[in-house]
């Protein structure tokens, strides 16, 4: 079965027991057993219930991958990968990563013992340079937050492969719909399911997928252990987002793209745009040989710093201002004093994340409709200067 069919029916099978269509939640704590040990295959809920073993199923096959997991949030599932690694091991984090990721890894993990050094991943010789004896793992993301670049999943897992690293790819801008990081080479695929996967910014949840039985195993020891499980509600509301994937996905990618046009085109008030599927894009090339389209994130400068911009999200008529990203309705942030705050100051300049810099969510709204929004909010901002 092609994408779009596995996205309505995998995990969404009907009820084997009443032939309900959509599927139960299953709320239940806890299952009888027929005698000690006797299960029908669930006992306890942090280990497994029903309706997360769906979400599981369908993320996995999504991704195409043999197993998959599911987390409290997209930082639960973050959290279980850095558990791969003990005392004394090093990670390669790529730059630009999600800045709660750098934040786990350098407040949390370092505690425990775990070194990393950032990388700039453009170029994969920068990678086998930051290669130490001690070093396990690769972290990345492609497309990056906020900043949109695209990096080379293929060659960087070729080098990661060729080190016996694991590479560890946060597919949560792109979805399994647009891009799917196993198939190149990844050996852990990483998702905020908050994101596009739930697709309607009324859940937090994350997800892992490997083929990897082995570290599926230790995978999910940590889940259990560690009792970083979502609720089965949520897993429900995830399981009912993957079912549109396609169509959204679709949506959002023509929308962006047509904002992204409209911004690069006024020249005047806008420096740069940065979204993958943009002709002009030095990362177009490679954009297009990795993902299928373009996706509904992008990031641009505006012309007057801070001022501008800030000017700018207040004048924004439909596109809300706020954090996340992947719902249908348009969201709007200033990476700098949200998102990524939690980045240490020289960390933001050292990356570009300045004050000038603004990320969309593009929704599912009419195409013509957040074009307007955002020429008008970009006069309403810079108006006086011409
Ligand atoms: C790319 C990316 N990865 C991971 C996360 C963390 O996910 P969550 O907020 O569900 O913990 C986020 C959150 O914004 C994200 O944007």
């Amino acid at each position: 079965m092609r994408f779009d069919t596995r996205a309505v029916h995998v995990g969404n099978e009907p009820d084997e027991l009443t032939g309900a269509v959509t599927p139960p939640i299953y709320t239940s704590s806890t299952f009888a057993q027929a005698g000690i040990g006797k299960t029908k295959g669930y006992e306890y809920s942090r280990t497994g219930n029903p309706t997360r073993g769906r979400l599981e199923r369908a993320v996995a096959d999504l991704e195409g991958g043999r197993y998959g997991l599911a987390f409290a949030s997209g930082l639960a599932a973050e959290t279980a990968v850095a558990g791969l690694l003990h005392k004394g091991d090093h990670a390669i984090i790529c730059n630009d990563v999600y800045g709660g990721t750098f934040r786990l890894f350098n407040r949390v993990f370092r505690n425990y013992g775990v070194s990393f050094d950032r990388v700039d991943a453009t170029k994969p010789e920068n990678l086998v340079r930051a290669i130490k004896p001690k070093t396990k793992m690769v972290w990345m993301e492609s497309p990056t937050n906020p900043l949109m670049l695209v990096l080379d999943i293929r060659k960087i897992a070729k080098v990661s492969k060729r080190h016996g690293l694991t590479l560890t790819v946060d597919n949560t801008f792109a979805s399994p719909c647009l891009q799917n990081p196993l198939q190149l080479g990844a050996t852990i695929v990483v998702h905020s399911t908050t994101k596009y996967i739930g697709g309607h910014s009324d859940l937090v949840g994350g997800a892992l997928v490997t083929s990897s039985k082995e570290l599926f195993e230790e995978l999910k020891f940590l889940q259990n252990a560690t009792g970083s499980v979502p609720g089965p509600f949520d897993c429900y509301l995830a399981l009912r987002g993957l079912r549109t994937i396609h169509l959204r996905m679709q949506r959002h990618s023509v929308n962006a793209s047509a904002v992204a046009e409209a911004l690069s085109s006024d020249t005047r008030r806008v420096k740069d745009v940065y979204y993958p599927f943009l002709r002009r894009s030095p990362s177009y090339k490679l954009a297009k040989s990795q993902m299928s389209a373009g996706g509904g994130m992008l990031a641009f400068r505006m012309k007057g710093g801070y001022a501008a911009a800030s000017k700018f999200l207040e004048a924004l008529k439909l596109f809300t201002l706020g954090e996340s990203l992947g719902g249908v309705e348009s969201l709007a942030e200033h990476p700098a004093r949200m998102t990524h705050s939690s980045l240490p100051p020289e960390e933001r300049k050292r990356l570009g994340i300045t004050d000038d810099l603004i990320r969309l969510s593009v929704g599912v709204e009419d195409t013509e409709d957040l074009v307007d929004d955002v020429t008008g909010a970009l006069k309403a901002a810079l108006h006086r200067s011409f």
